[in-house]
């Protein structure tokens, strides 16, 4: 038998044909952390005349910056793509995925290769508030600028997506929390997207996320059992 092969348009637009719920994603009454964990989903079709406060989404941001990062060196950076003739021209790059310009916000999550150049900055802080005595903060940013300062490009870039999954997925559940929905999105185009929106080249793109007032809700979860992910101790 053969089965006919999808375009990647397709296979990211056919997802909504599939999800037969009519129910808006629920509002949750208890946001215990276990239960956002929960109740997250991703979620594709947004009421498109909802508009969140900019203050909410600095909230959700804010909130997403609280992730851990390598040395805490923070490399994530954010493109909040809110003017409705730019997410008209992210479309097309997004493999016209509506959520694109019917989400509130689309947040480019990206990551600094040379974040590291930081260093002073933030150490320096952490010594001012008396939390590293002066000497230590020194050998500190020595030691990261002359560590990460020898690394590959390709090293820098894996730390970069490290951190920017942590920074999305916190995000993410965070605005779950503040009753809003998301969905992560790795079916773009990151070349036409960084030359289209001058994203600076030592950026890494991570994932496009969609963020707003959900209209209908995602697919219940399915996941693999826990026993065939997990092993103990040690791989046979
Ligand atoms: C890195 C990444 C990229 C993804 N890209 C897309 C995408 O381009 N379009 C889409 O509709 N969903 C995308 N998803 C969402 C997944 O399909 C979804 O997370 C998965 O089916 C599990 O569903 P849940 O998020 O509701 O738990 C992506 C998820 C991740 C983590």
């Amino acid at each position: 038998m053969s089965i006919k092969k999808m375009s990647k348009e397709e296979y990211l637009n056919k997802v909504k044909e599939i999800d037969t719920t009519k129910e808006a994603p629920k509002q949750l009454e208890d946001t215990n952390f276990l239960t956002v964990a929960k109740e997250r989903r991703s979620v594709r079709q947004y009421d498109p005349e909802f508009n969140m406060d900019k203050s909410e989404v600095l909230e959700i941001l804010e909130a997403a910056t609280l992730a851990p990062s390598s040395s805490n060196l923070q490399p994530w950076r954010f493109l909040v793509i809110e003017d409705q003739k730019e997410k008209e021209r992210l479309l097309p790059i997004a493999n016209n995925q509506q959520q694109i310009v019917d989400a509130s916000v689309v947040i480019a999550v990206l990551g600094d290769r040379d974040a590291y150049k930081n260093a002073d900055r933030i150490y320096s802080a952490i010594a001012e508030k008396g939390r590293m005595p002066e000497d230590v903060k020194d050998m500190y940013v020595n030691s990261i600028l002359d560590g990460y300062g020898s690394f590959s490009k390709e090293r820098l870039a894996k730390i970069a997506h490290i951190d920017g999954g942590l920074v999305s997925m916190q995000l993410m559940l965070a605005a779950k929390a503040k009753g809003y929905d998301t969905v992560p999105m790795g079916g773009y185009d990151e070349i036409k997207f960084k030359k289209e929106f001058n994203v600076p080249e030592n950026y890494e793109a991570i994932m496009l996320i969609s963020l707003g007032k959900g209209a209908k809700a995602g697919f219940e979860k399915t996941r693999l059992p826990l026993d065939d992910l997990i092993n103990w101790n040690r791989f046979e």
